[in-house]
């Protein structure tokens, strides 16, 4: 997510901006910069990389001033560049922002202000069509307040909005509808950031700006607000947090953070991909019918977690568009001199985007002339540079190195893929087409509420953490997740954890299976449930202690397993997008019991940069 930061009083602004971006670094970004107003101008520097490249770049500029705007970026529309990066101006610079969220109808607003105003633009991002529409309004009104009123009431989609005028150097108007705002107050000075520790180092006391409300921010007054214009008084908001838990929105890790991250990460990758009419409109991927005919097979490549989104995307592609699918871990892949042509679609998944195994799987797949898909959540990574097409993930920075919300947003992904293949090529009709979709768009809130019972997950916890083995079985899409829920438990608890197909488990493994030893079974699929519970079964006659996950409706279950875990109803086919919940806090709370490093696990790297 973007950071932002807005300063007013008697102190020196640039280096309080500076400070306050230093505090959202964990959010993630590729960029940053500072917009500071003084005698009658405004003065922007702006960087790609880290606020360190900013601060030094400033540093060398004599300005300084009392009131200012800065931004680190976390990009959605237009790769990492200094002229991407916020803050953006109009034309003559009488007029900076920032800006946190998407504009959706950015294109439209673009052609309107070149055709109808002339406007030139300087950046490949949403962003800097605020300022010109604000710059628009701002010469006909000759007022900030006014010019950001006009120019919200054209602009549709998610936005955190805080602006600055060369011409009103004592205040900052700022705006905010679906993205995070919050308003600060100081002794003779104000704040407005994007979240509480930007903040927390000067001020306390808070105002929480609610959707579709205005603040007006001079340096002893804040002005609220709502949508019809008129003032709003508020409550102050007492921060009680320290810097780190504030970090954390409270959590103790951000990997817990992440896991809660998840319904929202769902509905932002859903929402971005589905027109007004419900069909899907996969943005900046042009695979048409005659590609997707062309196609006779699909290699679907990763490492770790992306690898298990692929395992579960297979079943998907196949069952949806018909396209034989092959699944394999990079590592594998670029030494096995894979067979490939030009009619085999590569897709590889990468939450970092910079996997060196994943990346040279790429290279070694376009070498032989496959199309090059990429799903990935780092915008202009070198892994997306380096596709034909790429399919961003919408889950924000993932910043705990066991990933969670980055898999479940990648699994959407894997589902939209399938679903407009097989309804393109026209063998996959459009009720049953329709019927997934929906169940898709339900599963934020199906998500959302799974997620409100973790106590009982706790409690069970609280009986396991002390095990030094597990077993993770699953049959179908089933036995893809279980292979993630085994990695997180492992990689963060370090309890010796493996997964297996559960139709393996006779081949050999089963001889492991002893008194106590735990085993989670999935068993969401229908038509797989009956042999999955021969499965328990077995482990059961060897004294295992079996948790069971379940839908809701197969309460049968509860006869087998010692303990189960329900997910709420849906699909068979995505099951996968509620069933890891479960099993990413099982694997959070023995590891937190264990009191592991959770968002830093010993060995472990986010971004696996080495071979
Ligand atoms: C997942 O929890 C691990 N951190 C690891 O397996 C990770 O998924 C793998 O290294 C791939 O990373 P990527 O998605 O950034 O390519």
């Amino acid at each position: 997510m973007c950071g932002i930061v807005g300063y007013i009083g008697d102190g020196n602004a640039r280096k309080i901006i500076l400070d306050g971006l230093k505090r959202l670094e964990y959010r993630g970004y590729d960029s940053s910069g500072v917009a500071i107003v003084k005698n009658g101008r405004i003065v922007v520097e702006k960087t790609v990389g880290r606020i360190a490249n900013l601060e030094e770049k400033i540093i060398s500029l004599p300005f300084d001033g009392n009131v200012g705007i800065g931004h680190t970026r976390w990009a959605t529309h237009g790769a990492p560049s200094d002229a991407n990066a916020h803050p953006h101006m109009n034309g003559d610079g009488s007029i900076a922002v920032v800006h946190n969220g998407i504009i959706e109808n950015y294109v439209e607003l673009q052609e309107w202000l070149r055709e109808k105003h002339g406007v030139v633009f300087k950046s490949e991002t949403d962003s800097e069509v605020i300022a010109h529409l604000i710059g628009v309004f701002y010469k006909d009104k000759g007022s900030l307040l006014e010019a950001v009123y006009q120019a919200v009431s054209m602009m549709r989609g998610a936005y955190a909005v805080c602006a600055v005028a060369a011409a009103e150097p004592d205040k900052i108007v700022a705006v905010r509808k679906d993205t995070p705002l919050i308003a600060g107050i100081g002794e003779d000075c104000n704040f407005l950031a994007s979240d509480i520790p930007a903040l927390l180092k000067y001020v306390k006391k808070i105002y929480l700006i609610e959707n579709n409300e205005t603040v007006m921010v001079e340096k002893n007054r804040i002005t609220i607000f709502d949508e019809g214009r008129k003032r709003v008084r508020r409550d102050v908001f007492n921060v009680t947090w320290n810097a780190d838990a504030a970090e954390k929105d409270g959590y103790d890790h951000f990997m817990h953070k992440e896991i809660h991250e998840q319904p929202k990460g769902i509905f932002e990758t859903l929402r971005r991909r589905l027109d007004e009419n419900g069909l899907i409109c996969l943005d900046g991927i042009s695979l048409t019918k005659e590609d997707l005919f062309g196609i006779n097979k699909i290699y679907l490549v990763a490492c770790g977690t992306a690898y298990h989104a692929g395992l579960v995307g297979k079943y998907a592609i196949e069952k949806f568009a018909g396209i034989p699918v092959e699944t394999d871990i990079a590592s594998e892949f670029r030494y096995r001199d894979p067979f490939v042509d030009d009619r085999t679609l590569f897709i590889c998944v990468s939450q970092s985007g910079e996997t060196l195994d994943t990346m040279a799987a790429l290279r070694e797949a376009k070498r032989k002339g496959a199309r090059i898909l990429s799903v990935v959540n780092v915008v202009g990574s070198s892994i997306a540079r380096e596709s034909d097409d790429v399919f961003y993930t919408w889950a924000g920075p993932e910043i705990a190195v066991a990933s969670t919300k980055a898999y479940t947003t990648q699994l959407v992904c894997m589902y939209l893929l399938a679903l407009y293949m097989g309804y393109t090529k026209g063998v996959l009709p459009e009720g049953e087409y329709r019927r997934i979709i929906e169940e898709l768009r339900e599963t934020p809130e199906k998500l959302e509420k799974f997620l409100e019972n973790e106590g009982s997950i706790l409690k069970l916890a609280k009986k396991l953490y002390k095990k030094e083995q597990a077993f993770f079985i699953g049959r179908g899409p089933d036995c893809g997740v279980s292979y993630e829920g085994s990695l997180k438990l492992k990689e963060i608890s370090y309890i010796n954890s493996f997964a297996i197909a559960a139709g393996e488990l006779k081949h050999g493994t089963i001889a492991l299976i002893e008194e106590g030893s735990l085993v989670v079974a999935l068993a969401t699929q229908d038509r797989l449930f009956k042999k999955m519970l021969s499965n328990i079964q077995e482990v059961k006659a060897r004294g295992a202690y079996v948790i069971g996950i379940a839908k809701e409706s197969n309460h049968e279950i509860e006869q087998h397993a010692d303990y189960v875990i329900y997910i709420p109803e849906t699909a068979d086919e995505v099951t996968p997008l509620l069933a890891v919940a479960p099993l990413q806090l099982l694997a959070y709370h023995i590891a937190k019991l264990r009191g592991c490093d959770i968002d830093k696990p010993k060995n472990l790297a986010k971004s696996v940069t080495v071979e």
